[in-house]
Order: C-alpha cells, then sequence, then structure tokens
C-alpha cells in the first residue's frame, strides 16, 4: 500500500506532539554513489518542510531527532557534517520569526562546541515568545541519559525517596512543560526507538514507515496522520 495521502485527517484528530527518529539518510546516499554526508544534507532540507506542514494542519510541537549521544561514535567527518548542518540551520532563524516558530533544543549540551551551544542560546531565546509551534531538535539527546540528569537534580534538590513522583521527575525532563509525544515516526524500515524520548513514549503511538528520511514528504505525514487518527487509545483502561 503506498504510504501516502493527499489530505491530512480533520483538526480535532491530529496529534499534539510528534516526534519524528529521521532515519536512512545514509542508506539514500549509498543508494545514489553518494557520500553519507550528503544523505544528511538531504535530509535536513526535509526537516523545514515537515514543520512548515505541522504548522499549517495544527500540529503544536514536533521534536525531531537529529543526533543522540550514541552518534559520537560516527566517524569525525560525518559527525563534523551533521554539526555544521546544525549550526548552518540556527543560523537561519528569520525563518522561524517569519513562520512565529519557537525553537528548543533538548539533549546534553555541554560537550558541544562553544559556538553552536551559543547558537542554541541565541536562537532559543530570540523565538521563546512564538506561539504557532514549538519545535524541539533532539541534539545529543538520549533518552536514558535525560532520565539520569533529571534523577540527579532531585537529588541535588534534596527530594527525599518517598517525594519522589512521576510529575515531579517529568519536571526535570528537557520536555517539561511540554505535552508527551502522541505519535512517534520512524521511517526507513527499522523498528526500534533508539534511546528517543523513552519517559515521554510510555503511551505514544509509534509508527514505522519504509520511506527513508530525505524521501520523506508531507504527504507521507498525512498517510502518519490517518494511521494515528485511526487508533483507538486507551492509556492502560478499557
Ligand atoms: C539517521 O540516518 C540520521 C541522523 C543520524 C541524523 C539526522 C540529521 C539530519 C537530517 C540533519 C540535521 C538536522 C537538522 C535539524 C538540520 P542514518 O545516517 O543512520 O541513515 P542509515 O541508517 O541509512 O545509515
Amino acid at each position: 500500500m503506498e504510504e501516502k495521502r493527499s489530505q491530512a485527517p480533520a483538526r480535532e484528530l491530529l496529534p499534539r506532539h510528534i516526534g519524528i527518529i529521521m532515519d536512512g539518510n545514509g542508506r539514500w546516499a549509498k543508494a545514489r554513489g553518494l557520500p553519507r554526508e550528503m544523505g544528511h544534507q538531504a535530509g535536513s532540507k526535509v526537516v523545514g518542510e515537515i514543520i512548515r506542514h505541522c504548522k499549517k494542519i495544527g500540529v503544536p510541537y514536533i521534536t525531531i531527532y537529529a543526533f543522540s549521544t550514541e552518534n559520537w561514535k560516527r566517524p569525525a567527518k560525518e559527525v563534523d557534517a551533521l554539526l555544521d548542518l546544525l549550526r548552518h540551520y540556527l543560523s537561519n532563524m528569520e525563518e522561524y520569526q517569519k513562520e512565529n516558530a519557537r525553537l528548543r533544543v533538548l539533549g546534553h549540551l555541554e560537550p558541544l562546541p562553544r559556538d553552536l551551544r551559543e547558537s542554541i542560546r541565541r536562537a532559543e531565546a530570540e523565538s521563546a515568545g512564538n506561539t504557532a509551534i514549538t519545535v524541539n531538535i533532539a541534539l545529543n539527546y538520549g533518552g536514558r541519559g535525560e532520565i539520569i540528569q533529571g534523577v540527579r537534580r532531585l537529588l541535588e534538590e534534596g527530594v527525599s525517596p518517598e517525594e519522589v513522583t512521576e510529575e515531579l521527575l517529568s519536571q526535570r525532563l528537557y520536555t517539561a512543560g511540554m505535552p508527551d509525544p502522541d505519535l512517534i515516526i520512524r521511517p526507513s524500515g527499522e523498528y526500534r526507538l533508539s534511546n528517543f524520548l523513552l519517559w515521554q513514549s510510555a503511551y505514544s503511538e509509534l509508527l514505522f514507515m519504509n520511506v527513508l528520511w530525505p524521501d520523506f514528504t508531507p504527504e507521507h505525514l498525512n498517510y502518519a496522520l490517518h494511521q494515528y487518527a485511526r487508533r483507538s487509545r486507551r492509556f492502560g483502561g478499557i
């Protein structure tokens, strides 16, 4: 079956928060005899189009997995290319202002190069008042690490074991104050979460698609949204 639809479902059936694991850039490049970096470049072009589509149809939060804490294991050339793409992306804040989009970066930022950290700080501050959509970029992000840093914060604050609640820990995660993702999409035919939003995905609907991320279009997103709209979410009830 063709994993595409020309229209999104009605607004009341849409998720409030979509997470996307942008996978398949390397395979896309390899299939064309190109270096992997070209796959990431093609993938980064898709990001803007998908965000604009989310905004247009009325999805208020999107989180995209750009760089995991495990991605440092890749060759230095590829890591540098990914960080350069992010630099380039963050330097284009006029687009965010024009779209009234708020940008947040989720992840362990200290190990990142200083200029990139500074660009992140500036981009988050400049877009803080924007209200049409919140775009989270998961960067040097790992779900287990995020939970660990949340637990450390609770301990530093002197919270006692019996005071610890799900709510208190949620408030110390990078996504504090945001709704959990209703839908997580992983393109490229891989069937795993790869340390993405582990805590927040407790009740997320998961959708795995066969398209590679650089080929992902708004019509693929519409298909995913129709699949989501048909699911019956019970959150452990009947
Ligand atoms: C996985 O594909 C993708 C990544 C590790 C990086 C995703 C990053 C981008 C699309 C660009 C930067 C992001 C922004 C926001 C500008 P893969 O390399 O694992 O693909 P493969 O499984 O086919 O090898």
